[in-house]
């Protein structure tokens, strides 16, 4: 219900909130307007509606990037942001699918996918995506 909360604020506006907060807003960060939500959305819960529960405020914050050592909160925030029945991309049936016996497999693949997609655009990597990527690994066979 939360992670994206902010995301038709403007993306000025979400800048501007970043920059008040204590997160650190890199060069990666600042190129990467598809992420500026998750953030404000985790400053939105942790800050104005007062929520306390990491894990709730790690999957808000983290259902873009995707980083290491993810919860199954966590991992499912992420996984459902990709597969979820309004997906109609050709693979969405299959991943869905995977999500429910492999979530690690298939952030695998949807890792893989970002990161192919960020190289193929000459677009800035989050460093949480990569650390993702590395840290879920496929059950053997998969493709
Ligand atoms: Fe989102």
């Amino acid at each position: 219900m939360l992670h994206d909360i902010t995301k038709e604020e403007s993306l000025s506006s979400q800048l501007q909130t970043i920059a008040k907060s204590d997160i650190m807003n890199d060069t990666v960060l600042d190129k990467s307007p598809n992420i500026y939500h998750s953030i404000t959305a985790y400053l939105y819960a942790k800050d104005i509606l007062n929520i306390e529960n990491n894990d709730v405020l790690n999957a808000i914050r983290y259902h873009t990037t995707g980083r290491k050592n993810m919860s199954m909160l966590e991992k499912i925030i992420f996984t459902a942001d990709t597969v979820s029945y309004d997906r109609t991309y050709n693979d969405a049936k299959r991943l869905r699918e995977l999500s429910f016996n492999d979530i690690d497999g298939c952030m695998h693949i949807i890792t893989r996918f970002i990161i192919s997609d960020l190289i193929n655009k000459a677009a800035v990597i989050d460093i949480n995506t990569i650390d993702c990527y590395n840290n879920v690994l496929p059950l053997k066979g998969l493709k």
